[in-house]
């Protein structure tokens, strides 16, 4: 038999909680005794049994209790025996958000905790054999044998402990002196079964046993302390009763069927269940059939508006490809099925399964039939849920009356109440002497002056998802409030219908809720209440400023201008700092996905940047931004906020500010060495209105990205270092240009050279050709003269001479002095030009001629021996200089080093 069944004729508006039982998991073989407690839930100080005998001195004793909780208290008192001089004699409570049984003992000489697997909604047993005399005790429960060393607090070795004779025994209550100063905050709600206590210890094995159900022999022998004949041996307080005897021990299904009996499509009842938690109720066996059978019976009011059969959806359905019957949820061949006729479908569509709980005019007893149905009918939901997971409330302060988790089972007005898991519900109120004045109402159980009623917009409305309610009562502000009332899991967030996604897709700028909330609220800096955006980041101690790192990555030289002693390049300047003062909200890794839009409202480091010996620089702005960077792992979840939001601390979680201009500087330029000059161009940059006292920076990385290669320069390395610029703490970057000489070597020494070498060529001439050999050489010069003019209007003009001008200078020169000495050989001829025209008129002979000349004045040299001498000695003093020129170039060049080259 069935336990359900007596329970169809309970009238609905009483929510029995035995009905969870019948439903979710029991069913009856008559062994157990089980004692409700708090039937109504409501939490009272004068529920509980009260044992009418007392216990004797132990020094031995061993406990064995089943326990279901309905709801925790702040603890749960099961079992409570107190003496004259001490309340917790002996005391066994839960705490279930500890997940802690606790054990109090001897006086105040023992408290222990025992770490135990507890649950709302499903039963926990377990067994303690205690010997005081050495100290031992022995916890048996689902799946582990714990055993413990008990601790004497008081440290009194000499006064043995022990258990006092004499006291009281409470069960479901912690009394605060023998048989009174009950508390309503330290009860017990839910069953307590099976109960025995004695003064033997029992075996592990033993205790085992009974954790199994193989009980019969342990019930079978004496104990101080039992459940046989509870009406004779307790006397019940109030809202307790000893109900029908419960099988615990039986593994039946563990399934929770709730009706909602409001018409919904297939699609529709596959979301809604989902939104609670749940599927479509997808009977897997008989007694589940049944199960689901015996609770929608109840709905036949209602749900025959819908269909006459007064059916329900089932998660099976018809897949034709194929022909198979398929689980909604698993979409594996479903197993069980339960149609009065199996046939197979010819249709070529997707089919759905209602299961009826009226027999429709064919069947002679109604059975839960299963049959065929179009999956856009509109009929009944059932959902089902395998564990009692609960259903978060979000959005209450922190002092609120109302729970925060709660659980669907049983049933007011049709409709299933949403129970939390301490003090209050959520039912669908009607009011009696107005049918069309309902709402479902969040009430504190047994104090209904605290509640809260949902702003319903329709009667399909669930409070699951985002709602709006009128509170009365409670402790937190204002008297409309949202609250968000939601089944999804860690890192789930909950859509404004209640459906789940997953906590990643928030925010991402796509559109993942169907109400789109889930883009919602994105903004990602939380500024909080009292900021001030004057004063820099809080100090992390009293000795550390804050820190700004900056990082500068030079992307590209637009322009070097020697004429104008200026640099002009694109940098990019990222700076990072921590201000705890600030939150983030759904950081992503993705820093495209963090960006930031308030930055108005924020302190943010301005940086100032100057040029060579702290001369102004203008820039240009072309790009800002901002973004908060997920580096460290966020707050724990607070369900005082409606939207699951992940936050994240400003302490740990650095703000970015990103910024990319066009800057020009001045830089001031040594052309001593042009072309072979290698330039430094400084860039220095602050932290503007702040000194060091408050904000310190330091330079994580600089760089340069962009082409290296520049018309005339090539950038060689970038320096850096900090400085202090008028007490404010800086960073100084040196840019390290070398001049790429190869347009000289073409354009000026080779083209220039070779004139000079053309203008030495003519002392290879003819002597007597001296037209030619001085129009040669001053062709030359002038040549000389112009490219000299030419190349040097393209330079800065300079005080000093550059090394350019040396070489041109002493091409001119060697020009000169050729042309001189072409002058001079010229005259020297003349002098000797009758001399050598006599033996021309007279005669050749040679000897003659030779002591002729030896004749004339010995202080003039032969003008050929001139020409020779010069052929050699001017080739040689231009090497000469020409090898000192660029043995000092070579010189200077080997001290620049080019960083980027390795
Ligand atoms: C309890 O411990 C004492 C001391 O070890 C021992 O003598 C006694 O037998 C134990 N009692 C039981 C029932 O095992
Ligand atoms: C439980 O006991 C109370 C009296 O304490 C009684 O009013 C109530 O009807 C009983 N409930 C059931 C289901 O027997
Ligand atoms: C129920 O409806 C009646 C009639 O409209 C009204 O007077 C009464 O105040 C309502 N009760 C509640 C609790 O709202
Ligand atoms: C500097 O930046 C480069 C490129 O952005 C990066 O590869 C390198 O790891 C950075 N170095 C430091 C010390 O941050
Ligand atoms: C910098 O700080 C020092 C010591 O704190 C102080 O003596 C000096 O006047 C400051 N200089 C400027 C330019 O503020």
């Amino acid at each position: 038999m069935m336990l359900s069944y007596p329970i169809r004729q309970l009238p609905l508006l009483c929510c029995c909680s035995l009905t969870i039982l019948a439903c979710w998991k029991y069913v009856v073989s008559g062994a157990s005794s089980v004692v409700h407690l708090q039937e109504d839930g409501v939490a009272r100080h004068d529920s509980g049994l009260t044992w009418h005998d007392t216990l004797p001195t132990l020094t031995t004793f061993t406990l064995c209790v089943r326990l279901y909780s309905l709801r925790s208290r702040y603890s749960d008192y099961f079992f409570s025996y107190a003496v004259e001089d001490n309340d917790n004699e002996l005391a066994f409570h839960l705490k279930y958000k500890e997940k802690e049984l606790r054990l109090a003992c001897c006086s105040k000489r023992i408290f222990q905790k025992v770490p135990v697997n507890l649950e709302l909604l499903s039963w926990f047993s377990f067994c303690a054999a205690v010997n005081l005399s050495d100290y031992t005790a022995t916890f048996v429960h689902k799946g582990s044998v714990d055993r413990f060393t008990l601790f004497d607090s008081l440290q009194e070795s000499n006064n043995p402990i022990l258990v006092v004779s004499g006291g009281s025994v409470i069960l479901g209550q912690d009394q605060d002196e023998p048989l009174g100063g009950t508390d309503k905050g330290q009860s017990f709600n839910g069953f307590i079964a099976d109960l025995f206590f004695t003064q033997s210890l029992l075996t592990v094995q033993q205790m085992k046993d009974y954790l199994e159900c193989k009980i019969d022999a342990l019930l079978a022998r004496q104990h101080l302390m039992d459940f046989e004949n509870i009406e004779e041996k307790f006397m019940l307080g109030v809202e307790t009763n000893v109900t029908t005897s419960l099988d615990i021990c039986s593994s039946g299904n563990n399934k929770l069927f709730s009706v909602f009996a409001e018409g919904r499509t297939n699609k529709q009842a596959n979301h809604f269940c989902s939104t609670v938690n749940g599927d479509v109720a997808t009977p897997e066996n008989t007694a589940e059939n049944l199960a689901l059978f015996n609770i929608g019976a109840k709905f036949a009011d209602k749900c025959t508006e819908y269909d006459k059969g007064n059916s329900m959806w089932v998660g099976v359905y018809w897949e034709p490809e194929e022909s198979l019957w398929k689980d909604q949820k698993t979409h594996k061949e479903a197993v069980y099925r339960n149609f009065e006729v199996e046939i197979q479908p010819s249709s070529r569509e997707v089919l759905c399964v209602i299961a009826s709980t009226l027999a429709r005019s064919h069947e002679v007893t109604p059975n839960g039939n299963w049959d065929i149905e179009a999956c856009g009918k509109v009929v009944c939901t059932a959902c089902q849920f395998k564990r009692p997971v609960p259903m978060k409330l979000r959005g209450l302060c922190k002092e609120s009356f109302f729970d925060r988790e709660y659980y669907i089972y049983d049933t007011i007005n049709y409709r299933p109440i949403f129970n939390g898991n301490s003090w209050s519900r959520i039912i669908w109120n009607v009011n009696q002497s107005a049918p069309h004045d309902y709402s479902w109402l969040l009430y504190q159980m047994g104090d209904p002056y605290i509640q809260a009623r949902m702003v319903t917009s329709s009667i399909l409305t669930y409070p699951v998802g985002l709602h709006e309610f009128e509170i009365i009562g409670d402790k937190c502000p204002g008297r409309l409030k949202k609250l968000k009332l939601t089944s999804c899991g860690q890192n789930m967030f909950t859509c404004g219908d209640g459906m789940c996604i997953n906590l990643n897709l928030r925010c991402n700028l796509e559109l993942d809720c169907e109400d789109h909330s889930d883009e919602l609220n994105c903004e990602s800096l939380i500024i909080p209440p009292g900021y001030k955006k004057r004063l820099p980041p809080p100090k992390v101690n009293s000795y550390t400023p804050a820190s700004v790192f900056i990082d500068c990555d030079i992307v590209l030289v637009r322009k070097l201008d020697l004429l104008n002693s200026q640099i002009t390049m694109d940098v990019v300047i990222k700076r990072t700092w921590y201000d705890s003062r600030l939150y983030y909200k759904n950081l992503h890794p993705d820093n495209n996905l963090n960006q930031i839009d308030t930055m108005d409202s924020v302190w943010y480091p301005d940086v100032t940047m100057l040029g060579s010996d702290y001369s102004q620089a203008t820039y240009v702005l072309h790009r800002t931004a901002v973004w908060g960077q997920l580096t460290a792992s966020p707050l724990p979840d607070d369900d005082q906020l409606i939207d699951e939001d992940v936050f994240y601390s400003g302490k740990v979680n650095p703000l970015v500010l990103e910024r990319e201009f066009t800057i020009t500087l001045m830089c001031t330029f040594d052309l001593t060495l042009y072309p072979f000059d290698s330039q430094h161009c400084q860039m220095v940059f602050y932290v503007g209105a702040y000194t060091q006292q408050y904000v310190v920076t330091s330079l994580k990385n600089v760089t340069f990205s962009g082409n290296r290669q520049l018309l005339e320069y090539r950038v060689t390395s970038l320096k850096h270092q900090p400085l202090l610029y008028q007490n404010k703490s800086g960073q100084h970057i040196e840019i390290e240009l070398a001049n790429l000489y190869g347009y000289y070597i073409s354009g000026a020494y080779v083209p220039t050279m070779l004139l000079v070498i053309i203008s030495y060529l003519t002392f290879y001439f003819s002597l007597d050709d001296f037209t030619n050999r001085v129009m040669v050489s001053l062709t030359s010069l002038l040549v000389l003269a112009a490219l000299f003019s030419q190349i040097a209007s393209g330079l800065p003009k300079t005080a000093y001479l550059k090394l350019i001008d040396v070489w041109f200078i002493f091409c001119i020169m060697s020009d000169f002095v050729m042309v001189s000495v072409l002058v001079i050989i010229n005259s020297y001829m003349q002098v000797q030009m009758p001399i050598k025209v006599t033996p021309l008129i007279s005669g050749v002979h040679g000897a003659k001629r030779g002591s002729q000349v030896g004749q004339r004045p010995r202080l003039t040299l032969d003008p050929r021996k001139w020409n020779t001498i010069a052929q050699v000695v001017l080739p040689l003093l231009m090497i000469l200089f020409i090898i000192v020129y660029f043995g000092f170039v070579a010189f200077h060049m080997g001290r620049v080093q080019d960083e980027f080259e390795k």
